[in-house]
């Protein structure tokens, strides 16, 4: 009797049966059902199953070896080198080679090292594939007898990979082999042989993965070997006098010629302190990162490979590349390995771009059959909805409330700043950074405050202060205010701002849900992301109807996508794959020229009942 034969589900086309015995302590079965072509190794990681692997699944380190005991698995190029006739008879495979084209049982046996997977972004469960390999090779020393070049001496060691390589290498190779008394490390990213370096350096290997945001930016500096962060830090960006928003940075260079110079020297002098910071804190050698990733929205990526990000300002708001060429992290202004390669995430339009991709990625919406909302809620608010059946993207432009630049006593969120209020029986709770007097209101104050004035009824549904409902409420010149605190208040004109900014948005969403043909209560999460949005009270946000009235249990603040989605491609050349894949899986919707979009913006400005 087949050991599948007890699986109910019939069999579909692209799709086959897996059943995994785990040979080991618990003797665990477990079964799973994948899509043909996957290979074992994936099948299993994706289920939860750990398989030997110190390669990330190349194919090299032939330590991912399993056992196939019903169906049929062909032979890999590489199975006869890990293993005898006699093994191969019995069904053993390499799991990172063995695609599967039928159903199949496995036995796994048990680990005996560290299983490479890392847990990143939104639950996402990431196999390690980085791109950036190492080989330790010792060679033949060269002889009379033996004239083989050093070139080819070094390649035929490596006979799995045949890379590209630059003429720098050659250059100095001669000399690192005798120097090194033949024993050298090779050092790949994907194809591209960056490196060979002296002796064996092959436990050393880094990434940095940078989230450059016009506001903040934040990089993480990654052990490759074990998919780990070893130190993060984030600065502001020092761009900021030059605007607060990307639409004021892009008008002072429209305005300067030196301008654009002057901007990207700005942003590369922001990366390179965070790569200082990062590999000080963790005590690594900057020559030891061999590739950054670089998440930003389309103006800063553009700013910062000193292209004019003009166009991207005026209709019909066109990107230079949806794909950017290959670029180094020189190109960035980062001093690390100086052959780095800059990896970047494609953009689907100028306002929905690499820092968007990067956070479909993050949050796996793309591959989930759940419906779910992403929204990075910020100046340019870009929301995300769908599944792995369909998603749509589109970018709401919200103004700057939420940053509170706009706001009479707006502040960053930084100690001073106003981040929480309550109001209970009339009296005015807040919370602020710091534990220290109030200063200001931040965005998640503002929204927090806002939605507890209506909630007390000091707001009413259209967003205008209700006069006598509270001592709080006063007037500076001809406007109503309300005090929050003796220096800190809340103006009739800022409740406007925040009106504007969260109908934006959710006339976004809206959209969106008619489009894909789903009520917004069908959603079944709701991710809020990005710098500002990740602080949000849940609670606040549906109060004040920016997101959709939903249990507060599925709406989850998300993080910093972006940075999690560019420390996913640093960790896996499948899923920077995967991100590309994004550019034809997700679905652009521009709301300019709606013809629906006025009556929804005017029906959202109201707060809901
Ligand atoms: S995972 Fe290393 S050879 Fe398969």
């Amino acid at each position: 009797m087949s050991a599948l034969e007890d699986i109910p589900e019939p069999p579909h086309p692209e799709r086959v049966r897996m059943r995994f015995l785990q040979v080991g302590e618990d003797h665990a079965v477990k079964e799973a059902r994948v899509l043909a072509g996957t290979t074992i190794f994936d099948a299993a990681s994706w289920n939860g199953i750990a398989i030997d692997s110190t390669c990330g699944g190349h194919g090299t380190c032939k330590k991912c070896k399993v056992k196939v005991v019903s169906g049929n698995a062909p032979l890999s190029p590489v199975d006869p080198r890990a293993f005898s006739t006699e093994e191969l008879k019995n069904g053993w495979r390499l799991a990172c080679r063995a695609a599967v084209e039928e159903d199949l049982t496995i036995e796994v046996p048990p680990l005996q090292t560290r299983p490479k997977a890392a847990l990143v972004g939104v639950g996402r469960h990431v196999i390690l594939r980085p791109a950036v390999q190492k080989r330790y090779v010792e060679l033949d020393e060269a002889t009379l007898e033996d004239q083989t070049s050093d070139l080819e001496r070094l390649l035929a060691a490596m006979d799995d990979v045949e890379p590209r390589v630059p003429l720098e290498i050659v250059r100095g190779l001669g000399g690192t082999l005798r120097r090194a008394n033949w024993k050298v490390t090779a050092v790949l990213a994907d194809d591209l042989l960056i490196d060979v370096e002296a002796g064996d350096t092959s436990g050393r290997r880094h990434a940095i993965a940078f989230d450059l945001g016009t506001t903040t930016v934040v990089a993480t500096l990654l052990d490759l070997e074990t998919g780990q962060p070893r130190a993060v830090q984030s600065i502001l960006n020092s761009q900021q006098p030059f605007g607060a928003d990307v639409i004021s940075r892009i008008s002072a260079i429209m305005m300067d010629d030196g301008a654009l110079d002057t901007l990207q020297a700005h942003a590369h002098q922001t990366l390179q302190q965070l790569t200082e910071e990062v590999c000080t804190e963790a005590g690594v050698d900057q020559a030891d990162v061999y590739e950054v990733v670089v998440a930003g929205n389309m103006t800063m990526i553009q700013i910062a490979l000193g292209i004019d990000p003009e166009p991207l300002s005026m209709a019909p708001f066109t990107v230079v590349a949806r794909r950017m060429p290959a670029a180094t992290a020189a190109d960035f202004g980062v001093r690390v390995h100086p052959r780095a390669p800059a990896v970047m995430f494609p953009a689907l339009g100028a306002y929905v771009g690499p820092d968007i991709v990067a956070g479909i990625l993050a949050t796996g919406i793309t591959l989930d059959r759940r419906v779910r909302l992403f929204i990075d809620v910020g100046t340019n608010s870009e929301i995300v909805l769908g599944s792995s059946a369909k998603t749509l993207a589109t970018a709401a432009p919200a103004g700057p409330a939420f940053e509170a630049a706009q706001i009479r006593c707006g502040m960053r969120a930084a100690d001073g700043a106003i981040e929480g209020v309550k109001i209970v029986d009339g009296e005015v709770e807040l919370t602020v950074i710091g534990d220290v007097a109030p200063v200001g209101l931040c965005g998640s104050g503002l929204v927090d405050a806002v939605a507890e004035l209506v909630g007390a009824g000091i707001l009413d549904n259209s967003g205008r202060f209700v006069l006598g409902t509270s001592e709080r409420l006063g007037k500076i010149g001809e406007e109503n205010v309300f005090y929050l605190s003796d220096d800190v208040f809340l103006s009739q004109r800022d409740v406007r701002e925040l009106q504007f900014a969260k109908a934006s948005i959710a006339t976004g969403w809206t959209i969106l849900c008619k489009d894909l043909g789903v009520e917004p209560t069908e959603i079944s999460q709701v991710l809020l992301g990005g710098s500002f949005g990740s602080y949000l009270s849940a609670s606040s946000a549906v109060k004040i109807g920016l997101v959709p009235k939903l249990p507060l249990v599925r709406i989850v603040s998300a993080g910093n996508v972006a940075g999690e989605g560019a420390k996913i491609a640093a960790l896996s050349v499948t899923e920077r794959a995967a991100a590309h894949a994004i550019l034809e899986e997700v679905e652009y919707v521009e709301l300019s020229g709606r013809t629906d979009f006025n009556d929804l913006f005017i029906d959202q400005l109201r707060f809901p009942e």
